[in-house]
């Protein structure tokens, strides 16, 4: 068994586990990050792609945002379509100047990968058998194996970065966690495309065959979304069917439409709503999805991720310089807080916009009311406005 020493242990290289490396490296302390899967596996996962002002922010304060500066898209509003329908919500002037960005979760992970390179600080690729050990004392450690031999790393603190199906959570007996969770009857279906943007903002969409998203990555490459069955074979569609229910549903009276092209990459995820209570157990911090899970519809994960680890950077710098506990120890409640409200909207955004076999006559008609009802008041659109740019990391 090979033994070392670090501050902080970080389990999983996801956009939470390498910000956090990064931003420990910027206040000077040591960390190792461990990835279960490749470098090539990790940048090529394509995943989230709307950036909360917050997460631009952070970003740039890391000094890891030259390239989203050049190539990130600025977006003032999103559109809301129903009923053949578009309606835009200006987010920016309902929220006083505050936008989204576009940029890809991969893209984000990319910099970031190269940051840590360029500090040379330990980031280890497709390590073996991790586990988490005696989190309750002073050392944590982590044990793992990688380039065939048996690893043992003492910490002063782990941190959980490792996704909803890591192993960092299970590792906390269940006594002490509380588990809130609810499962959507239906999934999206993910497409990323060789067709340039036709609209300049994102398009959600409720059709009566369900719901469907309109998005992007550059000025060439559009990200689109349908609503489908959790447990739907992505193979069993095949290109023609996805452009013809995508056309469906997503065209308004108005003549738009989203260009075809080629389908670059096509996968299913499942939706669901996930909490862990509390995010820490001794000297284990969970952050990101290995704590909670949203389900995608209101853009909300990667950001929530983000304000995770920040908030436990700051708490354990304040740790190392002045030895106070006071922000590490406040550390789950105030991620709470924030998680609530994040499951809060993205629960509401998925609800107004999916349709589900169980609807009745009356659900539908309530589920039309709440959509006209948003794009007819200042008050309703300001609502989704705030939540949806996102409320500043505290
Ligand atoms: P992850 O990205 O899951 O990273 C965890 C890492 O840990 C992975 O690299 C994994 O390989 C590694 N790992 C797992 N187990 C181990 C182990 N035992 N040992 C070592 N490493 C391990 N969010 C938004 O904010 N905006 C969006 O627009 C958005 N859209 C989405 C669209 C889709 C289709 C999906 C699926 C998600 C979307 N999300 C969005 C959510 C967002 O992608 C996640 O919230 C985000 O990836 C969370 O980052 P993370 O670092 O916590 O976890
Ligand atoms: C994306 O561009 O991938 C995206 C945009 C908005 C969402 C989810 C995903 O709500």
């Amino acid at each position: 068994m090979r033994s070392a020493r670090t501050q902080v242990g970080i389990v999983g290289a996801g956009p939470a586990g390498l910000m956090l490396g990064h931003l420990l490296h910027l206040h000077g302390i040591d960390s190792v990050i461990l990835e279960s899967r490749s470098r090539e596996h990790v940048i090529e996962r394509v995943r989230a792609g709307v950036l909360e002002q917050g997460t631009v922010d952070l970003m740039s304060d890391a000094r890891v945002a030259d390239r989203l500066r050049r190539e990130g898209m600025r977006h003032d509003g999103i559109h809301i379509a129903f009923g053949g329908a578009r309606h835009r919500i200006d987010m920016a002037e309902l929220t006083g100047g505050r936008a989204i960005t576009i940029y890809g979760q991969n893209e984000v992970v990319k910099d970031l990968i190269d940051a840590r390179l360029g500090t040379g600080r330990p980031l280890h690729f497709e390590v073996d058998a991790v586990g988490v050990h005696d989190l309750l004392t002073p050392h944590p450690k982590i044990r793992f194996d990688h380039g065939g031999a048996a690893h043992e790393l003492t910490c002063d603190v782990v941190a959980g970065c490792d996704g909803f199906h890591g192993i960092c959570r299970s590792a906390i007996p269940a006594e002490h966690l509380r588990i809130y969770e609810r499962e959507y009857p239906f999934g999206w279906l993910g497409v990323l495309a060789a067709a340039p943007p036709t609209s300049e903002e994102l398009v959600y969409s409720l059709h009566d065959r369900g719901f469907a998203l309109f998005s992007m990555r550059s000025p060439a490459i559009t990200r689109l979304y349908l609503q489908c069955a959790p447990d739907e074979n992505a193979d069993d569609w095949s290109d023609d069917r996805i452009w013809a229910e995508l056309i469906t549903r997503l065209s308004t009276a108005d003549g738009w439409a989203p260009a075809v092209g080629p389908i670059l990459q096509k996968g299913v995820t499942g939706m669901r709503s996930f909490v862990a209570e509390p995010m820490r157990y001794g000297r284990l911090f969970l952050a990101g999805d290995a704590a909670h899970i949203v389900p995608p519809t209101g853009a909300k994960g990667l950001n929530l991720a983000m304000a995770d680890v920040r908030r436990l950077a700051d708490a354990l710098d304040a740790l190392y310089t002045s030895r106070r506990e006071d922000a590490l120890n406040a550390y789950s409640d105030r991620g709470l807080r924030r998680t609530w409200r994040a499951q809060r909207f993205s629960w509401w955004m998925t609800s107004m916009l999916h349709r589900s076999e169980s609807d009745t006559p009356f659900d539908r008609r309530r589920q039309h009311a709440e959509l006209e009802y948003l794009v007819g008041s200042r008050a309703a659109m300001t609502s989704l406005a705030e939540n949806y740019v996102g409320v500043p990391f505290d």
